[in-house]
């Protein structure tokens, strides 16, 4: 069965580099924020064209201090999408701030300037623009001016989409600060969780800085209220460094695995979302069919394992009650009724590519 993401496999591709860097820092005998955690927030930084890169425990930790750094406070109103698995309200919900859900473009799958509008029009005073799946959203640009012309703040949310541009610029440098996840599936992904924060705001990167130590300004020095202890590891940034430096490389064979699957699709039954290059970095290959369960046991009975990102919308927690469970949201509902995700990764070998490729052509609705 082909599965849907083999982290041994990665491993053993890595395994001389990491076994290195691994030895080299416990010879260091630093551990936490040392050589490696700095090294890697310059590297970083530099690789995204942002002024400052802020690693953090993990990217849910990321969106938290990022909204926090950002001013959101209990009863801020921020807008988020309710097709990109709970993340963002996770984080919201830590501070008590109110969601409002947007809706997304149906090819895509991502949110668009024109629900961004509709947000804002309900009173969000915050955005989070989610790059789901690796593909950037199209109109980010357009996105963020709309939103600074109204003092609005825009956090991006680029936990899948590491490398990913829009023109020359990759996402996580148009809002004001965007949240990266590192976990270990991810394009750039570490060897246990990690995250971060990018932000060319010296004022950004302080308060983040001081949100992830305790809120101190200086050691034992408490001025923000609430800080926390969200600390990347050293042995985590130094194979990050290592993986950091293939990323390009990495993405590359996704999209083209991507492309392979997209010039397969011969009979049109799947809806694939449609890219140019750099735009996507094929994250997660999610498509979409009429009938899920039909095309999921035609993949089953040709050998290759399925996944679903994500199956329940926000929305449609259980833990949730009142208005916001009524709030229709019909694109986000039929794409989380309908998709499913496609092994498309580096590690998949070409006999595999090639046999999803022919499942994919042979698929039929009836
Ligand atoms: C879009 C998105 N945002 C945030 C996160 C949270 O990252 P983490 O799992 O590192 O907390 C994820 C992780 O899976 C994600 O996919």
């Amino acid at each position: 069965m082909i599965e849907i993401f083999n982290m041994t496999r990665k491993i053993l591709r890595y395994r001389k580099q990491i076994d290195y860097v691994i030895s080299e820092t416990l010879d260091s005998g630093n551990l936490i924020l040392g050589q490696q955690v700095m090294k890697f927030e310059s590297e970083f930084a530099c690789y995204l064209g942002a002024k400052y890169f802020v690693a953090v425990a993990n990217g849910t930790d990321a969106l938290e201090i990022g909204m926090r750094a950002a001013g959101l406070k209990r009863d801020s109103k921020v807008a988020i999408v309710a097709n990109a698995g709970n993340y963002s309200r996770t984080a919201i919900n830590q501070i008590e701030a109110t969601a409002i859900y947007m809706d997304v473009n149906p090819w895509t799958r991502n949110v668009q300037l024109e629900n961004v509008k509709t947000a804002i029009a309900e009173g969000a005073e915050f955005i989070v623009a989610t790059h789901l799946y690796g593909k950037a959203i199209d109109d980010i640009r357009e996105i963020v001016e709309y939103c600074s012309n109204r003092g609005i703040v825009v956090i991006e949310d680029c936990a899948q989409a590491h490398g990913a541009r829009i023109g020359d610029k990759p996402v996580g440098t148009f809002g004001e600060l965007s949240c990266f996840s590192f976990y270990p599936t991810k394009n750039l992904g570490a060897l246990g969780d990690a995250g971060g924060i990018a932000t060319s705001s010296d004022l950004l990167a302080l308060r983040i800085n001081s949100l992830r130590t305790y809120g101190w300004e200086g050691k034992y020095n408490v001025t923000l209220k609430y800080g926390r202890n969200s600390r990347m590891d050293e042995l985590q940034a130094a194979v990050l460094r290592v993986f950091l430096k293939n990323l390009n490389e990495e993405n590359m064979k996704r999209r083209e695995i991507a492309k392979r699957y997209i010039n397969a699709n011969v009979n049109k039954t799947l809806q694939m979302t449609p890219f140019s290059f750099h735009d996507y970095v094929a994250h997660l290959f999610v498509v979409t069919a009429k009938d899920p369960h039909r095309a999921i046991t035609h993949f089953k009975d040709l050998g290759i394992s399925t996944a679903s990102h994500y199956p329940t919308l926000d929305t449609e927690q259980e833990y949730l009650e009142g208005a916001e469970v009524d709030k229709e949201l019909p694109v986000s509902k039929y794409l989380s009724k309908h998709s499913f995700t496609l092994p498309c990764n580096p590690e998949l070998t070409e006999e595999e590519i090639v046999q999803i490729e022919r499942a994919i052509a042979s698929y039929h609705e009836i």
